[in-house]
């Protein structure tokens, strides 16, 4: 089966089987057959975070359970359930027109509402974990359903659980977000607020923080219906204070973010620019020219080759700023 139009870097792997499911008794119905039970699995959202290397040698699982409804409100906040299979920003859009807030900032990122936890999606200041209530997912082995509240997802930068302890043994069937009814706008992101100037928009609205993300978004991301892509490809690395200041001493311009006492964030895009890598082509596949951090496929390249250029750029980061890099994409 080609995978081809299922992952977003447009890297043309094939899968043995492929099943798709629009309920959890559809996804249940198929985790008892047993030619489906005996496969290795793996489930797609958009296919938008993964890099196949090689063809799967199993069961590809694509969820389409859609639906988007109230569970309840208070005074002040809204509990939306989102199938696991809608597109993200159609979930953004739906947020936008009822006018709750909190999820305006993910304005436009790539993927689905099932896949969105699992990596705890996050830009220009929000994460996911910010509005998230609660998720169900139904065991890939048992096929039992089970509730996950924000603690047990264990949160953190680009990550969860479902990324760790219980790596590959899920599928995420809906979620539910704790919406606001008063919004408390997040403008932190410099971007924004300069946007927003431009705009000429004196009291942004949700939608106009929307408006702004989607703009920022658009001048710096690749479409990945245009070119091949699955986003940031590394995740920002965290550095000791102490390192981040002696290289402070002989690069003055390294940008950083704030973690905690003793750790910044580096922007892993202005370290890979540093190297040269930013805007370089390798005949069908190369770096984005408008964000280092964004590995890109413009037709035709093979899995293979897009992780040996990300090798090849953790190598050359790591010597020259002794910093690891690690990838954000699930490489396959
Ligand atoms: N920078 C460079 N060169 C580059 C790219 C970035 O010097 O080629 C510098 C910028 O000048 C800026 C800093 O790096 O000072 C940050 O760049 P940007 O605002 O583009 O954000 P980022 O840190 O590169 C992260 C997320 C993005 C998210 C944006 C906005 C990660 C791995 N990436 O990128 O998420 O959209 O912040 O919040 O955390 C994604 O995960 O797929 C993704 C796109």
């Amino acid at each position: 089966f080609p995978l081809k139009q299922y992952n977003t870097f447009g890297i043309d792997a094939r899968a043995k089987l492929f099943a798709r499911f629009e309920s959890v008794e559809e996804l249940q119905a198929l985790l008892k057959m047993p030619e489906i039970q005996k496969e290795e699995k793996l489930v797609l959202g958009g296919g938008s975070n993964l890099l196949f290397t090689k063809d799967f040698d199993g069961v590809v699982l694509q969820n389409g359970i859609k639906g988007i409804k109230v569970l309840r409100e208070d005074e002040t906040h809204v509990y939306v359930e989102a199938g696991g299979g809608e597109i993200w920003h159609t979930f953004v859009l739906y947020a936008l027109q009822q006018n709750y807030g909190g999820v305006e900032n993910l304005s436009l990122i790539p993927g689905t509402v099932g896949a969105a936890p699992l990596q705890n999606i996050g830009a220009y200041g929000v994460e996911l974990k910010d509005t998230f209530h609660e998720l169900e997912a139904v065991h890939l082995q048992t096929g039992e359903v089970q509730i996950f509240d924000n603690a047990t997802c264990k949160f953190g930068y680009r990550e969860s659980i479902f990324k760790n302890d219980l790596k590959g043994q899920y599928v995420v069937t809906s979620v539910v977000f704790r919406l606001n009814k008063k919004h408390t706008l997040n403008t932190s992101y410099g971007a924004i607020t300069t946007t927003l100037e431009e705009m000429q928009v004196q009291q942004p609205s949700i939608q106009d923080i929307s408006a702004a993300v989607c703009h920022i978004r658009q001048s710096k991301l690749p479409d990945p219906s245009q070119i091949g892509n699955a986003g940031s490809f590394f995740k920002n690395p965290e550095i000791p204070l102490e390192q981040y200041q002696q290289l402070k001493e002989q690069y003055p311009a390294i940008p950083s973010y704030p973690v905690s006492e003793t750790t910044v964030k580096v922007p892993a895009g202005w370290l890979i620019e540093q190297c040269g890598w930013k805007g370089k082509v390798l005949g069908n596949y190369g770096v984005h020219k408008n964000q280092a951090l964004v590995l890109v496929n413009y037709g035709g390249a093979k899995g293979e080759q897009v992780r040996q250029l990300a090798y090849d750029i953790i190598t050359s980061v790591e010597q020259k700023f002794g910093i690891q890099l690690h990838p954000e994409v699930n490489i396959l």
